[in-house]
């Protein structure tokens, strides 16, 4: 079932553990996400960023992965990722996602909020959630080096208060130290910074950057206060290793596509232990 992103995380908020926020960028990789989250009776979200929906076709994976979550037999929700503009949250909610991502955490803070602010506007209006970003989260988004601007870095707990205040979203992504894509060495988490944002926000905090990071990190993150994790680039690292050793042997599309999809799976079957997520729809 298709539902808001809040549902989830408020129901996991109170169970301390947290929701796996998937991005998919093809068909195998949705496949993998759902029939997992079924097999393990997991709720999940399912996320993807304009980027991609610009790469593989908007209209048709807005479309799949709508009609995917509608299917499941557990709760799943469909999250615009990274969106920098208004223009694509409204074109997101048009086309049934339940949650939406403004990210402009680059900008002062004051355009933040009003961009925040109308984020919200719009996704409550269609019965769905806003999540907003503060400070850098640095590494490869979406192919692009973002790098590290000097004059930003985690996220400042008064700011964060404002943020949240003033604008109205339901949960925020800080920076608290990790970054996108796989780590040249482990990241330093500041687990102090997510717990002085959970006391004093109470709405679900979001970690990005998931992939890369030990699994005993991330559960130490997840008993601080955080209660979304997003994970990206190692479901796209096991979706090549899988789809390149299928295709040497394999002309037929579907049959490379089950093995591919069987790779993915044990990705996301990990992720769904790691939350703590396995057993909760
Ligand atoms: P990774 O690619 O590091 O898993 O980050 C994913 C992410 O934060 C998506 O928003
Ligand atoms: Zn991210
Ligand atoms: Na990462």
């Amino acid at each position: 079932m298709l539902e808001p992103s809040i549902h989830l995380l408020n129901h996991a908020k109170q169970g301390k553990y947290a929701i796996p926020a998937l991005n998919f960028h093809n068909l195998e990789i949705l496949q993998a996400i759902i029939e997992t989250a079924e097999k393990s009776r997991s709720p999940v979200i399912l996320q993807i960023s304009p980027i991609y929906l610009e790469k593989i076709g908007r209209v048709a994976a807005a479309a799949m992965a709508r009609e995917a979550a509608k299917d499941a037999n557990v709760p799943v929700a469909l999250h615009l990722d990274h969106s920098d503009s208004l223009h694509w949250i409204k074109w997101a909610l048009d086309n049934g996602f339940t949650s939406v991502m403004l990210d402009a955490s680059s900008r002062p803070l004051d355009e933040n909020i009003a961009l925040a602010y109308q984020t919200a506007k719009l996704a409550h209006e269609r019965g769905a959630t806003a999540e907003a970003e503060l400070g850098h989260i640095g590494g490869v988004e979406d192919n692009r080096e973002t790098g590290t601007n000097p004059d930003m870095g985690l996220a400042d707990p008064d700011e964060a208060a404002k943020l949240v205040r003033d604008s109205g979203i339901d949960i925020l992504a800080p920076a608290v130290g990790s970054a996108h894509g796989l780590y040249k060495r482990p990241p330093k988490i500041d687990f102090h910074l997510i717990k002085k944002l959970a006391a004093a926000l109470k709405i679900p905090l979001v970690l990005h950057g998931g992939s890369g990071i030990p699994d005993a990190m991330v559960r130490e993150a997840i008993s601080c206060g955080i209660t979304k994790v997003n994970i990206g680039t190692e479901l796209k690292v096991a979706w090549a290793r899988w789809m390149s050793e299928a295709l040497g042997h394999e002309q037929e599309p579907w049959k490379a596509a089950v093995k591919t999809r069987a790779g993915v799976a044990r990705v996301v079957e990990q992720k769904i232990q790691m939350c703590g997520s396995a057993g909760r729809a």
